[in-house]
């Protein structure tokens, strides 16, 4: 099965930072994708290069098998993948259904310019956050009377209005308390189970452990390993994570062959 998103060997450098150097990383639909590593591991910049902030200095990405140049956040967007960032990005005096809604608004075909339906924009909210579950008092209330978790929630069912295919989560949980942090679990599982691709950047390895079907780990900029969550121990992570265990594809716990793996004798 070709992945939805892959990339190799990207590089990327701020000043007289290697923030990655030479990092692959792929997305298969209906997977959750955890990314991991230590603080300054270059998460955050390999998101940004997906999402269009940033430009890779080399390397490729391929988006379902094709070559792909994503140069700007409207080529990432364009060809369907979605950033969550922590600061949500949410109008906090705005009503649910116009925050989904923002920059994409419904306008009657016939109507008179620059007229929204309300109408057909509040029905389409409700159902998506049906689709995904979300309970949230009312789709009328302003975005500052929801909790952490609900916005959070509102959030993540706004990049999937459009016809998104990757989703990418950047530390969705961190500011959340256990029961919030519980919906947001909830609700990536939902992705998954619709056939999207989750991209989860996390520092809580339960969080990781509780929702990741593969684990991507870098260390110092670097790809130290892709791993199958389910065959690696906690133990294990954290070693690859801290360089005290030298992880490496050569590990048995790895998915062979679809992450670049060597398969010859070490
Ligand atoms: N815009 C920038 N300008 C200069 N250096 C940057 C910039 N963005 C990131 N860096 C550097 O690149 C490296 C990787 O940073 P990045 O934010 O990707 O790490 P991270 O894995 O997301 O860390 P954290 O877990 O703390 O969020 C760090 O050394 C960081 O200081
Ligand atoms: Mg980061």
């Amino acid at each position: 099965m070709t992945p939805l998103l892959e990339l190799h060997g990207i590089h990327k450098r701020f000043g007289a930072v290697q923030a990655l150097s030479d990092v692959r990383f792929e997305v298969r639909a209906g997977e959750v994708m955890a990314l991991v590593g230590d603080n300054g591991a270059g998460k955050s910049t390999l998101i940004k290069i997906i999402s269009g902030i940033y430009r890779a200095d080399g390397g490729t990405i391929r988006w379902q098998g094709r070559e792909v140049a994503i140069a700007t956040p409207n080529d990432s967007t364009t060809l369907g993948i979605a950033t969550v960032y922590q600061d949500l990005a949410l109008c906090d005096n705005l009503d649910v259904v116009a925050n989904l809604f923002l920059g994409r608004e419904v306008a009657i075909p016939r109507g008179p310019l620059g007229v929204m339906d309300e109408v057909a924009m509040e029905r389409r909210a409700v159902e998506v956050l049906r689709r995904l579950s979300v309970k949230i008092p009312s789709v009328r209330i302003p975005i500052a009377s929801l909790s952490g978790g609900q916005r959070q929630s509102v959030a993540v069912a706004r990049s999937v209005m459009g016809d998104n295919k990757v989703v990418m989560l950047d530390e969705p949980t961190a500011a959340l308390g256990m029961a919030q942090t519980h919906e947001v679990l909830e609700l990536i599982k939902r992705l998954r189970g619709q056939g999207l691709g989750v991209v989860l950047i996390s520092h809580n390895l339960a969080n990781v452990y509780e929702v990741a079907d593969r684990i991507t780990v870098l260390r110092l900029g670097r790809h130290v390993g892709t791993y199958e969550a389910r065959s690696t121990t906690r133990e294990q992570l954290i070693g690859f994570m801290t360089g005290a265990v030298p992880g490496g594809d050569e590990l048995p716990t790895v998915s062979a062959g679809v992450t670049g793996a060597r398969t010859e004798p070490a």
